[in-house]
């Protein structure tokens, strides 16, 4: 065992950022047994990735991955790349027992994800842990939410209402990346933001969702390229997204997703109706819960504030009041992995979790063509 945990980062662009920062805060807040280092970047072109490792204050680069897991000193490997560059990098990583945290949605497709749950399966077995990205999961306030509804605050669950809305795709003169390329992404908003509410929706409640009708639309079909060639590409994923999913017991959600929606930078909101009581909410305020209890007469939403002790993290940051942000909960994310690595307690999100929230996917995808509700039974 080596005196530091060295983690390598793939990818350099805004995720990239995020989990650097993450990893180098998560230990002035959370106990670690050895100091974390995030100590290669590893990219595809070689003066790029340079580059980025300057300015992210990354000591060494490299750009292949078989030759980054050779090197043998490499503890976990963060994967911040395109959905297409998940299974390649971390499937080889867990094969030669690096731990693998990567982004969501985890993969491009249905076989992605299950090749790459199948992996993480194997690599268990020696005690090297695989966990998806799904961030949202570590706010204090779902987790506080979380908690309501298995201590039976709500009564039984009836319905779920996730959405979430971005304006960035809005101007058609947004050029191409590859987000808009299925091959590169997988989906559009479907899979990039949607996938989002369903992880969360599935943890919340606690089931999956079984089946699916939904819908999505490409508003605009064509973008300028992300050349400088003054031509024009099409766009192969959906912008928008509506769907209805059926949760096991039998409760109902009704979702969605877009990134052509005027006025929300980065909107998630969801909510939960119970036969007792009802949750709502909303990552613009993200240090609020709103609760709903039933009864005789039964009353409007209260506000819960859920910073400070007696709350998820609350005793690990900032005195009650002062709130939490956007990148507190990578911090979080990073921390429930370290501390998978080092004590062995459950993964969450596991790669399974995140290979049911693509068989969801699969399911709207196949239900917008036939217009009929599918199974997601994978
Ligand atoms: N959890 C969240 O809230 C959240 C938010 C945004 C993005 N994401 C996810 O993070 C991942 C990256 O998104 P981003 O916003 O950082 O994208 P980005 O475009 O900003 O950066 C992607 C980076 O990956 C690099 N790259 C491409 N192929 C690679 C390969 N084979 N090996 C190594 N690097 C490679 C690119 O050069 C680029 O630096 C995606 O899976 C995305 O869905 C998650």
């Amino acid at each position: 065992m080596s005196d530091s945990i060295r983690v390598a980062i793939a990818g350099h662009g805004l995720m990239a950022r995020v989990h650097a920062h993450a990893w180098r805060t998560m230990p002035y807040f959370f106990q670690v047994g050895r100091p974390v280092e995030v100590a290669v970047l590893l990219g595809t072109d070689p003066e790029r990735t340079q580059r980025a490792a300057d300015s992210l204050h990354i000591r060494q680069t490299e750009t292949d991955v078989q030759r980054l897991i050779a090197r043998g000193d490499i503890d976990i490997l963060d994967i911040c790349a395109p959905g297409d560059a998940h299974a390649r990098l971390t499937i080889p990583a867990l094969e030669a027992r690096v731990h693998v945290l990567c982004e969501k949605p985890v993969g491009t497709s249905l076989e992605d994800s299950r090749r790459m749950a199948d992996a993480a399966s194997k690599a268990t077995a020696h005690g090297v842990v695989a966990m998806a990205g799904y961030n949202l999961r570590h706010v204090p306030a779902i987790q506080e939410a979380r908690a309501l509804i298995r201590d039976g605050a709500l009564g039984s669950v009836i319905s779920i209402r996730g959405q979430y809305l971005q304006d960035w795709l809005t101007d058609p003169a947004t050029p191409m990346s590859w987000r808009l390329r299925k091959e590169r992404a997988g989906y559009g908003a479907l899979g990039d933001i949607g996938s989002h509410i369903i992880d969360l929706a599935q943890y919340l409640v606690g089931e999956d969702i079984v089946e699916t009708i939904g819908y999505t639309r490409t508003e605009w079909a064509q973008r300028p390229t992300d050349s400088s060639d003054g031509g024009h590409e099409a766009v192969t994923v959906d912008d928008s997204a509506a769907w209805l999913g059926r949760f096991s017991q039998g409760s109902v959600g009704t979702f969605e997703a877009s990134r052509v929606s005027h006025g929300h930078h980065n909107q998630v909101r969801i909510e939960i109706d119970g036969t007792r009581g009802a949750l709502a909410f909303d990552f613009e305020r993200m240090n609020e819960l709103l609760v709903a209890q039933g009864g005789r007469e039964p009353g409007t939403f209260r506000k819960l504030d859920v910073t400070g002790t007696g709350h998820p993290y609350g005793d690990v940051w900032w005195p009650a009041g002062l709130g939490l942000a956007y990148d507190h909960t990578f911090v979080h994310l990073v921390a429930a992995f370290i501390d998978c690595v080092e004590t062995g307690t459950r993964v969450s999100p596991s790669f399974r979790d995140a290979h049911q929230v693509q068989s969801v996917l699969a399911s709207i995808e196949s239900s917008t063509r036939t217009g009929r509700w599918v199974s997601t039974a994978s």
